[in-house]
């Protein structure tokens, strides 16, 4: 956002967790003079650590608390004359939104709505507005998984692509997403929202492909690759997504969507190879690793692909993602970051950052992991 509008008063939901906190950095470099609020409720996807070298830094507030809660929501609108709200909290995680997907409609569905009436009470006074307010904005934060699945030909989702949700995450995000429109057509609240591609980079919690399948490896556990592997999803840095979003609070037009995908289609086979030896690579490359890592298979000279075992498919796996992001270009957007030179620099990241992680792995990951995996053990698959 260019620094005309002046200052801004941004609530960030869910800036504790993974998009959110990288989003927090980028806001703090890039708009330094703007004042943030922290709200998230430290699930066990959210963890303060991620915030640390920011915390205290005057002008950022961090409160934990529930985006379902009514009052707080507009106290802190009310307290810090909030003026823009970056709406990140949500119930992330495919797979545990198959085994209880309760949560999934209570946070993403009931907890936007909470949001968004809480906006419309104090931007709007409850009313219904005669005009956009080109002040304030509610931008939230969506997903490629509403649009489905695509087949091997089919074009890129647009705008325009019908809603097709197949998990309960991705239905509670498609609820999410209709009620901000239905708050921008009935009400004027100036929202906007991004759907985005699958994110990566620092500060991903290691449930999702990525830091899972590092982390993994390092610690010399199978690797678990769904179905026949050949699942593909468009992959995009976090920090491009984050300077997506930027763009539409700045130059998107109230009540329009924006796709924000990277022109990055990979299939996870052929990822978690890559994975595997930018690995080996930084073994060969650093010997302490194998000192810190000793039951690693690049630690004795092996390869990590041999840890790849495919397990019995996700339930209502979707094929393949893919995002026209024709629309967001249009706002000036070009995704930056270099797709091998981000996933080199996330393992490097993983590398420096592992108190960071092992923080995370308690026993309630455990118990997740072993829930997860643990009957997927033995599920029959064969190499792609
Ligand atoms: P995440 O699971 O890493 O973080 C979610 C954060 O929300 C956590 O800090 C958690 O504590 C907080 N939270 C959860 N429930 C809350 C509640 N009731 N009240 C307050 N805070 C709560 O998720 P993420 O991967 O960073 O995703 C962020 C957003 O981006 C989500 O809306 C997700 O649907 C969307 N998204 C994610 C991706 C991706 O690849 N990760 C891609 C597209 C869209
Ligand atoms: O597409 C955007 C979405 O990306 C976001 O909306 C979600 O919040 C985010 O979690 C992510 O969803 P995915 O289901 O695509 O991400 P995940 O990392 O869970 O899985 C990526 C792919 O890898 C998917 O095809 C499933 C597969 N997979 C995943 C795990 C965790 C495996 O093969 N093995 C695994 O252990």
């Amino acid at each position: 956002m260019s620094g005309s509008e002046g200052r801004r008063r941004v609530l960030v939901t869910g800036g504790a967790g993974f998009i959110g906190a990288n989003f927090v950095h980028y806001w703090v470099r890039e708009h330094p003079a703007d004042e943030i609020v922290v709200l998230d409720a430290l699930t066990y996807a959210g963890t303060l650590t991620s915030l640390e070298p920011l915390l205290g830094r005057p002008g950022l507030e961090f409160v934990q608390g529930d985006i379902r809660d009514p009052g707080l929501v507009e106290a802190l609108l009310a307290e810090y004359e909030i003026d823009t709200i970056v709406h990140f909290a949500a119930e992330s995680h495919v797979d545990r939104s198959i085994e209880s997907p309760a949560g999934f409609v209570e946070t993403n569905v009931l907890g936007t709505y909470v949001l968004l009436e809480a906006a419309r009470r104090s931007w709007l006074g409850g009313a219904v507005s005669a005009g956009s307010d080109a002040c304030r904005r509610f931008h939230h934060i969506s997903t490629d998984e509403v649009y489905g699945s695509l087949g091997p030909d089919d074009p890129p989702a647009s705008e325009s692509t019908v809603y097709a949700p197949n998990s309960p995450y991705a239905a509670s995000k498609a609820a999410a997403d209709h009620l901000v429109r239905a708050y921008h057509r009935t009400y004027g609240l100036p929202v906007t929202t991004s759907n985005s591609a699958n994110n990566f980079g620092p500060y991903q919690f290691p449930e999702k492909l990525i830091p899972l399948m590092l982390i993994r490896a390092l610690e010399g556990k199978p690797l678990p690759v769904y179905g026949d592997g050949q699942n593909v999803r468009d992959w995009l840095h976090v920090e491009d997504h984050c300077r997506g979003i930027d763009l539409v609070i700045a130059s998107g037009r109230p009540g329009e969507t924006y796709n924000i995908g990277g022109d990055n289609q990979v299939r996870n086979i052929d990822l978690v190879h890559r994975l595997c030896e930018l690995l080996d690579d930084g073994f060969r490359e650093d010997p302490a690793l194998a000192e810190r890592f000793p039951d690693a298979p690049a630690a004795r000279g092996a390869s990590s692909g041999e840890l790849i075992a495919f397990v019995t498919d996700r339930p209502g796996h979707d094929r393949r993602y893919a995002l026209d992001s024709r629309k967001v270009r249009g706002l000036g957007f070009q995704p930056r970051e270099a797709f091998e030179e981000t996933l080199r620099a996330t393992l490097g990241w993983y590398l420096d950052h592992e108190s960071w992680w092992r923080g995370l792995m308690d026993g309630g990951y455990r118990a997740w992991m072993s829930r997860q995996y643990g009957p997927r053990a033995t599920a029959e698959a064969s190499e792609a």
